[in-house]
């Protein structure tokens, strides 16, 4: 995809499969909106080939647009218009929608059922989003980034509702967020994007390991020191440990590698080769990460 002379995804290859979450990872500016937008048939890229649904995105008649539910990063349309009004108007669109009260209650909005959109909070308005989003009972369903705002209560009866659409409903989602916690936890794969390519794939459990085999034991000895160690082996050291001291181990605490630990090496890397590229006068390299 390019903008004139700007590249700004250089090849992404991507399969989704049907019923699955997929998580969409990367810093500002890697390109995850392009690519979705690429996807549901708002842009259309400049080279290579896109098939969403069995069809070209950018030629999706009406039928195909109904199989799809959207949450946008930005829109700013329909401001005037009451929720429940909003939402049983869009419910007008397909052929078999969810109920509008059921859904309002879903996303926690029935005390706002009468409220004009524009006076609802941030994060009402996103949970307003995502009931547009499945009021037509969607099979693929595209998240740009749909937890902006939410508060914590907010994100975890989002994330309830995610996980049963993918296994009550059989939805496929594509998911972006910044909130790794939120990718570890609703992702069955997740895919890293770096300046327009993605750097690393697969389950979240395969990501978290990459960054570093060996996880961080931390305690509190007897002298009262804080202690450190990293190991491969955490329960072996932790029975030590227990052994050494005949009790239990003041603030014990053991982690193994997270997403984020992934994440920032490979943001880390992908900069830093950024920098060696354009030294060089040479573009990044393609390649799977290694495991440091
Ligand atoms: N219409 C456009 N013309 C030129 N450049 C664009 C256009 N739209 C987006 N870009 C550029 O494409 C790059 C990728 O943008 P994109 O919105 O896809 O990033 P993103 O990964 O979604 O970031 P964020 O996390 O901030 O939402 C950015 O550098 C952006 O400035
Ligand atoms: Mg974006």
């Amino acid at each position: 995809m390019s903008y004139g002379d700007t590249t700004i995804l250089h090849g992404i290859d991507l399969d989704i499969h049907r019923g699955e979450i997929f998580a969409l990872l990367g810093p500002n500016g890697a390109g995850k909106t392009t690519t979705v937008e690429i996807l549901e048939g708002f842009r259309q890229c400049s080279a290579g080939e896109v098939r969403v649904l069995g069809a070209d995105p950018a030629r999706g008649d009406d039928a195909w647009r109904g199989r799809i539910g959207l949450v946008l990063q930005y829109w700013r349309d329909h401001r005037r218009w009451q929720v429940a009004e909003l939402l049983t108007h869009f419910a007008t669109y397909y052929p078999n929608p969810r109920d509008p009260a059921e859904l309002l209650a879903l996303v926690g909005l029935t005390k706002q059922a009468g409220r004009q959109v524009e006076h609802l909070s941030g994060g009402q308005r996103r949970r307003l989003d995502v009931a547009l989003a499945i009021v037509g009972r969607p099979e693929l369903l595209f998240l740009d980034e749909p937890t902006t705002g939410f508060d914590p209560e907010a994100r975890r009866d989002f994330h309830d509702l995610i996980e049963r659409l993918a296994r009550d409903e059989g939805v496929t989602i594509l998911l972006t967020t910044h909130d790794l916690v939120e990718a570890e936890r609703l992702a069955d794969r997740i895919a890293m994007l770096v300046n327009g390519r993605i750097g690393v794939q697969g389950t979240p459990t395969e990501l978290s390991r990459r960054a570093a085999a060996q996880a961080e034991v931390r305690w509190t000895a007897a002298d009262g020191t804080a202690r450190t160690e990293r190991t491969a082996d955490p329960s072996r050291l932790v029975w030590e440990l227990h052994q050494h001291t005949g009790g239990p181990i003041a603030d014990l605490e053991v982690r193994r590698p997270t997403l984020e630990d992934t994440y920032l090496h490979m943001v880390h890397r992908e900069a830093k080769r950024g920098a060696d590229g354009a030294e060089a006068g040479a573009g990044a390299p393609e390649g799977e990460e290694r495991a440091a």
